[in-house]
């Protein structure tokens, strides 16, 4: 092989998806048409703070073929520890931003692809005005919050999921006559619950941009018994608040605060209010492993080779995005300042109350 005309690097940061494999295979993919070489950085920021600095060099034989099918990341990630605000083990935090820029430079990398939400391409955009280095970003995330794209990787294959999960629980609930809730991911934003609770024939969405009650939410399935349904799908996102306008949150090791366990507090007060068996089903990670779908495949090859293209048009500080059927590049800046919620009046909340479905804040059933 020819000496490399240029070396880039690569890392996966925040929490992971399925793609993630998909666009780091896409980026060597096309780094290798140019003749460039690709080195990954191990997870996350995290790999360039250790000494030497955790890296792996990345090559078509070692990426293609059952990587790109594989689910997770082969560079490992993380979604703890800011490097401007690093927790150090005696309990400060430690600006570590330094220490970072000084490593990456040492690998000789001409540029850097970050693939991540908005958190993670924040942190890498200060890292990178920080240090002078040009980087570009590719967005992912299971949430779909990132404002600008209309898709970000790993989306997909979340809402295929949540999707399969209704198709399991909807016979099981017919056969015992009862009200299925089943609580899915998504930070602050909706999208993975009105998503698949459409396609997964929901009869209530919960999504935290709508406000819900309880007695709507039992009126609505009031009337669908009334009509011979002897069961009900309730999906409820994980940021949505208790009837007092609380969000319900887990304490895990090191301090982590996480969203979830609404669906158990919904289910108890849709059990009480309807005098029905209730069962809750908390899908947690299963929506961000396995198999990336065909579509989350395709978004994460479209946005490597665009990303790559990018770096040898000379064009930094971007993140690709999917945008009418064909990828653009927009400010990373721009890219992060909207936290795209979902639009309260937009296209699949008008679909769901279209269908009848309740979103808790009227019975559209008459
Ligand atoms: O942002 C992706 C996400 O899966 C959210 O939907 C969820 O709230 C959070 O990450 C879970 O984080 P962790 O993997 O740290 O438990």
């Amino acid at each position: 092989m020819n000496t490399p005309a240029k070396r880039i690097a690569i890392l996966t940061s925040g929490g992971d998806c399925a793609g993630l494999n998909a666009v780091i295979r896409a980026v060597v993919l096309r780094a290798e048409t140019l003749n460039w070489e690709v080195i990954g950085i191990m997870d996350g920021t995290h790999g360039l703070l250790e000494n030497p600095p955790h890296v792996m060099p990345l090559r078509m034989d070692n990426v293609d073929t059952v990587v790109m099918r594989q689910g997770g990341t082969i560079l490992g990630t993380t979604n703890k520890g800011d490097p401007f605000a690093y927790p150090m083990p005696d309990g400060t935090l430690k600006d570590r931003s330094g220490e970072i820029i000084d490593a990456f430079k040492k690998l000789g990398c001409e540029a850097l692809i970050g693939i991540g939400g908005d958190g993670s391409l924040a942190i890498l955009s200060r890292l990178a005005k920080q240090g002078g280095f040009p980087l570009i970003g590719i967005p992912k995330t299971i949430d779909n919050d990132l404002g600008v794209t209309e898709m970000s990787v790993g989306f997909d294959t979340a809402v295929a999921v949540a999707t399969e999960a209704l198709d399991r629980l909807q016979p099981t609930a017919a056969s015992h006559d009862r009200i299925m809730v089943l609580e899915v991911m998504g930070r602050d934003a909706g999208h993975i619950a009105l998503t698949a609770g459409i396609a997964g024939g929901a009869d209530v969405i919960l999504i935290p941009e709508i406000p819900y009650s309880i007695t709507n939410i039992a009126a609505h399935i009031k009337i669908l018994r009334q009509r011979g349904r002897n069961f009900a799908l309730v999906v409820v996102s994980e940021a949505v608040k208790t009837p007092d306008g609380d969000n319900v949150s887990q304490n895990f090791f090191g301090g982590q605060k996480r969203l979830g366990g609404i669906g158990h507090i919904i289910g108890a007060q849709i059990a009480e209010a309807c005098q029905a068996e209730t069962r809750v089903t908390v899908l947690g990670h299963v929506q961000r492993g396995g198999q990336p779908s065909a579509h989350d495949r395709l978004l994460a090859s479209a946005f490597g080779v665009y990303a790559v293209n990018l770096i040898q048009k000379g064009q930094f500080d971007r993140m690709v995005a999917w945008h009418d059927r064909s990828v653009i590049d927009v400010s990373i800046a721009d890219a992060i300042k909207h936290y795209q919620c979902v639009e309260k009046d937009g296209t699949l909340v008008k679909t769901a109350r279209g269908l009848g479905i309740c979103l808790g804040d009227e019975t559209p059933l008459k």
